[in-house]
This record gives C-alpha cells, structure tokens and sequence, in this order.
C-alpha cells in the first residue's frame, strides 16, 4: 500500500516524500506543478536512492484522480496540494476557492468512491486569525481570517470535520503549520517562490544572494520586545517529521484529531535577521516600512500536543533554519531554473 502525496513536488512535500521513503513508506505524488518544477522529483530520488512513482495531475480533474486511485494501491493521502500565496489570494479569490475548495472536494469525493478514507491536510496557524491567547493551543478558538487563502484553510478544515463526523470510517488529522523555513541538509531542495517572495525566509535569501537589493521590515511599532512582528518559525525537516509521526496516528477508529506543528518559541522579524547575519558571515540590509495589510503582531504556538500525542517534537534550533535555507539558496541561487 502506497501514501499520496499531492502536491508532493512542492516545497513541504517534496521534504515529506524524503521522510516517507526514508520510513520504509512507498510513496506516490501527484502534482499540476502549478508551483513546483519535476527537477525536485530527480533530486528527492537522489536523496533518498527511491524512485518517487509521479503523476503530473490536477485536483480538480476528477479523471486524472480516477486513474491514480486505479493504477496504485492508496492507503492514505498526505494533502499538500492548494495555492497559498495570501496576497494573490485577496486579488483571485475565485481562483483560490476553486483550487483548494474544489480540489479537495473532488479529492475527497474520489478518494470515498475508492475506500480510501485516510487523510492528513496541511492547515496552517492562519485558521486562528488573531489568536485569542498565546501561545496558541489546539483549543484556542479559530478566528477571522484576512484573505481568501486563509479562509480556504478554515473552511476545509470545517468540511473534513463534517465529512469525518457522518462517516467514522474516515480518520482524518488536520496539521496546523506555523512558519516553515529552512531546507534539507543536502542544500538540493528548498523553497523556490515564483516572484518576488512573500515569506519572510526566502525574502531574506534573495536578499543575501543578490536577487534584492534590501529587506523591507513591515513594521516596528507593534507591541513586541523589538517592534516587529514575532512568529514561529519552524524547520521544514521538522514538519515533515510530524506528518510521519501524523501517519501512524492514522488507525481505523482514530476519527479526527487537531495538532499544533511549531516549535513553541517567537522570534521576531530583526531576531531572524540577526541570526541569519550570525549564522552566515552574510549581511542583509533592510529597512523600516509601514505595516503590511493584515499581518498581527505575535503568533507562536504551544505543541505540546503533538509531543503527547505523536511523539512529536520539533529538533532544529532558529541557527540551524538559518544555516540550511542559506545552503540551498547559495547552492541554487536562481532555485530550480539552472
Ligand atoms: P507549495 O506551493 O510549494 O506546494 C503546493 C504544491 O501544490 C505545489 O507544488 C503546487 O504545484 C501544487 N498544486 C497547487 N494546486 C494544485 C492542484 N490544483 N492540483 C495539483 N497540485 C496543485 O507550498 P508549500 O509551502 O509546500 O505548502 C504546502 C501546503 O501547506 C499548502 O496546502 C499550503 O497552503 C500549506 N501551508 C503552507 C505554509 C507555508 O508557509 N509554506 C503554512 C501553512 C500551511
Ligand atoms: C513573517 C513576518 C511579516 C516579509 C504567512 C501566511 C500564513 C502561513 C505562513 C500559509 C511578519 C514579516 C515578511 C517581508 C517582513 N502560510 N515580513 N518583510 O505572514 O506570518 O504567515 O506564511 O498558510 O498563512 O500568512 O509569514 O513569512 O510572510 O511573515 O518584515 O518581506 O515577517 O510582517 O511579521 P506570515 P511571513
């Protein structure tokens, strides 16, 4: 029996095929590469010394889905697969609720005519909009969210809920991530943003390679001990882990359980900064700006859920997310374009 990966080209999948196949799981992707390029593919296998089984496929495409779900013996699904650009997402909101909303939905639906009744979804610290508490447990209330992207998050979680309450045939886990950074200690695959990047990290990256001239900060005047915006940040080996420890939670019975994935620890925008410059011998000019539209000032996660319930806990230190997305974006200055 194999595990589907969608999305499994992309930068947390690609990191979770590595940490499957190097479990002993078999592991089959399917992506629309929409974000991702099939040279991540030849370089996971080179990790791992497997073949990665790949099918270039859509969601949404409910035939293409038929095919994988005959051809291969699916157990579980591992469900990366969606748009997540939060800015894009304010400016397409029908295209972000039709590839993740649609797209799930019709995954979903192929997925029960086939049995296969096993799913992990990659949710995110967004759902929480500005957190009631911190740090932000399971049970912390969901909030309000600030753009399309993250209501797709919110609302998929609401249907696998539903879905798992009618039928408890189906054991479903929903990850909620917080800020994944860093890359594989082999520096040949990491996150490869089209454009000018959103997220922090590969901002920083781009900075430190010479693609930008500078780091804007968004703000320094929030209620934090430097001003600027504090997250947890956590390694994407980390995370990929935790969707091993997620599989062997999924046993027939196990219904639907909610887990934190960070490593419980803030640091600010300058923090990461400052630790990047240290980690590095590189410096990265950046220079104050006004807000950014919808950001909050602290969120950062308590996971001591997943440690008691998966054996799950974060390993990386903030030098180490440093060290490893500057070894894959010095060795790949342009990402996976040559
Ligand atoms: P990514 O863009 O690198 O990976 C997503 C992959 O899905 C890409 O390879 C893309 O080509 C593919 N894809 C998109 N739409 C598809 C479709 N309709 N059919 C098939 N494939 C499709 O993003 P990532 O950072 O690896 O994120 C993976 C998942 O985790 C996403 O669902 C994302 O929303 C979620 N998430 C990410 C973060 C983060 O900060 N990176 C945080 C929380 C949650
Ligand atoms: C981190 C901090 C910025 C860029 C987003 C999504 C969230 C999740 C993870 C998917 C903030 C500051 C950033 C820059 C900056 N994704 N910053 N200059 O906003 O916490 O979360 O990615 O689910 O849904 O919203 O991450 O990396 O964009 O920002 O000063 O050029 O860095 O203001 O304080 P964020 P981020």
């Amino acid at each position: 029996m194999a595990i589907l990966v969608t999305g499994g080209a992309g930068y947390i999948g690609s990191h979770t095929v590595v940490e499957l196949q190097n479990a002993g799981y078999d592991v089959v992707v399917m992506d629309n590469l929409a974000n991702a390029s099939e040279k991540v593919l030849d370089r996971v296998e080179a990790i791992t010394g497997k073949k990665v089984p790949f099918y270039k496929a859509d969601i949404r495409d409910r035939e293409g889905l038929e095919e994988i779900f005959t051809k291969e013996k699916i157990d579980s699904v591992i469900h990366f697969a969606g748009l997540k650009a939060v800015g894009e997402s304010v400016q397409k909101p029908w295209e972000y609720y039709d590839n993740n909303i649609t797209g799930t939905l019709t995954l979903v639906d192929v997925m029960r005519k086939h049995n296969c009744k096993n799913i992990i979804f990659s949710s995110s610290a967004t759902v929480y909009g500005n957190p009631a508490f911190i740090p932000i447990t399971e049970e912390c209330p969901k909030g309000q969210c600030t753009n399309p992207y993250g209501w797709t998050k919110s609302m998929l979680e609401q249907v696998l809920t539903d879905i798992q309450y009618a039928d408890k045939e189906w054991n479903v886990v929903l990850l909620r991530y917080f800020n994944p950074i860093g890359a594989h200690k082999s520096g040949t695959i990491g996150e490869n943003p089209n454009g000018i990047p959103n997220n922090l990290m590969p901002y920083i990256t781009q900075v430190a390679v010479g693609r930008l001239p500078k780091l804007n900060v968004f703000g320094d005047d929030y209620d934090t001990p430097d001003g600027t915006g504090v997250r947890d940040y956590i390694h994407v080996v980390d995370l990929a882990l935790g969707h091993v420890k997620a599989l062997q939670k999924l046993e027939p019975g196990c219904g639907l359980s909610i887990y934190n994935l960070g490593t419980g620890v803030g640091y600010s925008v300058l923090d990461i900064v400052k630790n990047f410059e240290e980690a590095n011998g590189v410096k990265i000019p950046y220079e104050i700006q006004p807000r950014r539209a919808g950001d909050i000032a602290t969120c950062y996660s308590n996971a001591d859920k997943a440690e008691k319930e998966l054996g799950w806990k974060a390993q990386f230190g903030i030098r180490e997310m440093c060290e490893d997305s500057w070894r894959w974006q010095s060795n790949n200055p342009n990402g996976y374009d040559a």
